[in-house]
C-alpha cells in the first residue's frame, strides 16, 4: 500500500531523531512492501526562522492531506524572546487545534530490559509498568481566554465544554476496554468548578461502559500515587494541563523521558505522532539523543492511523531486542551496557527488524 506522511523534523534534536525514525519506516516499507511518501514541512522555531510564523498555512494543508503526521520536537532558547503567541510552542498548539487532535495518548511502559533505569525501588515497580495516560489536548487552560493587565495581573481561563469532556472520556473508556478495564479520572474537583463539571460528565460516560471500573483522584494525590503505587493505574484520563504534568512524571518511571511515544488523535484514524520529550537543545546536533521515543511513535502511527499492526509489532519487537542486546544511548546507559549514538541506535533497531 501507499501512504502519505507529513514529516515535521522541528528544532533541536528533532531533525536527528526524525531522520533515524524515517530510516526505520523505510526499512518497514522494504520488508512489508509498502510505500511511504514523505512531505517535509516546517513548524516551530524552524518555521519562525524561514517564514516568520511558527505555523505556516502550507504546513496545516499538507498535514490535512496526509494519512498521518510525524513530528520531532519544537522550541528552544533561540526563540525565548519571541512574543507568546508567536513562540514555537504556539505553533504546536495551533497545529493540534487545527487538526482536531483532541486525544493525546501517552503510554508509559517500563521495558523489562530497563528495570535498572527506573528510579523507583524494585518492590514498588515489581515486574514492570504499563499505564496509558489519556490527556485532553485541545481544550482547558491551554486554549481558554488569556489576558494581561499590564504589570498588574495576568490570567488564563480553564474552561471545558460538555462535548469536549464527553469525547475524551469516551476515548479513555474505549481504550480501557482493550486493556485492564480500569479508568482513573484525575482532576481537582475539591477546588475547581471546571473539575466538578468534568467529573460529573466522566461519570455519565462511564454508564456506557459497565465493565470498566472508574475511580477518581485529585491531581496532587495522583502525582504522589504515581511514585508510591504506580501499579494501581491502567488508564488515566485527565485534562490538558494535568495530563502534561503527569505524563512527564509517568515517563520517568520508565527509565527516561527519551523512551515515551505519543499519539494525538482526532475522531477518525488520522493522527500526529511525536515523542513526549522536548527539543533538548543542549544535546542538539551531537548525535547523542535517544531516538527510541520517536521510533516507537512511528509504531503507534502504523497501528492507529494505517492499520498496520504486524508492522507496528515488528518495530516494537526490534526495539526490545536492541535493548536486550545491551545497546543504550546516554540517557538510559547503565554499567556494562554498550553506549551507542542516535544513528547507531537507529541502525541496530533496523538490523533487528
Ligand atoms: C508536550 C509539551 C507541549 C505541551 C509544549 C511544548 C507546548 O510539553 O507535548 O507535552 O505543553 O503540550
Ligand atoms: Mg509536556
Amino acid at each position: 500500500m501507499n501512504y502519505k506522511i507529513a514529516v515535521i523534523p522541528g528544532d533541536g534534536i528533532g531533525p536527528e531523531i526524525v531522520a533515524a525514525s524515517v530510516k526505520v519506516l523505510d526499512a518497514v516499507a522494504d520488508k512489508f512492501d509498502h510505500t511511504f511518501d514523505y512531505t517535509e514541512v516546517l513548524a516551530g522555531g524552524a518555521a519562525i526562522d524561514a517564514c516568520d510564523t511558527p505555523l505556516p498555512q502550507e504546513t496545516i494543508d499538507i498535514c490535512k492531506n496526509s494519512d498521518a503526521v510525524l513530528l520531532g520536537a519544537l522550541g528552544g532558547p533561540k526563540w525565548d524572546n519571541v512574543p507568546g503567541d508567536k513562540r514555537p510552542e504556539a505553533g504546536l498548539l495551533a497545529l493540534r487545534k487545527s487538526l482536531g487532535l483532541y486525544a493525546n495518548l501517552r503510554p508509559a511502559i517500563l521495558y523489562e530490559e530497563l528495570m535498572d533505569s527506573c528510579p523507583l525501588k524494585a518492590e514498588i515497580i515489581g515486574d514492570g509498568l504499563d499505564i496509558m495516560v489519556v490527556r485532553e489536548l485541545t481544550g482547558g487552560i491551554y486554549f481558554g481566554e488569556k489576558g494581561r493587565d499590564g504589570e498588574n495581573a495576568a490570567w488564563d481561563i480553564m474552561k471545558y465544554s460538555r462535548p469536549e469532556v464527553e469525547r475524551i472520556a469516551r476515548t479513555a473508556f474505549t481504550i480501557a476496554m482493550k486493556r485492564g478495564k480500569k479508568v482513573t479520572n484525575v482532576d481537582k474537583a475539591n477546588v475547581l468548578e471546571v473539575s466538578r463539571f468534568w467529573r460529573s460528565i466522566v461519570e455519565e460516560v462511564a454508564k456506557d461502559f459497565p465493565e470498566v471500573t472508574l475511580n477518581h483522584l485529585y491531581v496532587d494525590n495522583a502525582a504522589m500515587q504515581l511514585v508510591i503505587n504506580p501499579k494501581q493505574f491502567d488508564v488515566i484520563v485527565t485534562g490538558n494541563l494535568f495530563g502534561d504534568i503527569l505524563s512527564d512524571e509517568a515517563s520517568m518511571l520508565t527509565g527516561s523521558i527519551g523512551m515515551l511515544p505519543s499519539a494525538s488523535m482526532s475522531d477518525g484514524k488520522f493522527g500526529m505522532y511525536e515523542p513526549i520529550h522536548g527539543s533538548a537543545p543542549d544535546i542538539a546536533n551531537q548525535n547523542k539523543a535517544n531516538p527510541i521515543a520517536t521510533i516507537v511513535s512511528v509504531a503507534m502511527m502504523l497501528r492507529y492511523s494505517l492499520d498496520l499492526n504486524d508492522e507496528a509489532d515488528a518495530i516494537e519487537a526490534a526495539v526490545k531486542k536492541t535493548l536486550a542486546q545491551g545497546y543504550r544511548t546516554g540517557d538510559i546507559y547503565s554499567e556494562g551496557m554498550t553506549m551507542v549514538n542516535t544513528v547507531e541506535m537507529g541502525q541496530k533497531i533496523i538490523e533487528n527488524l
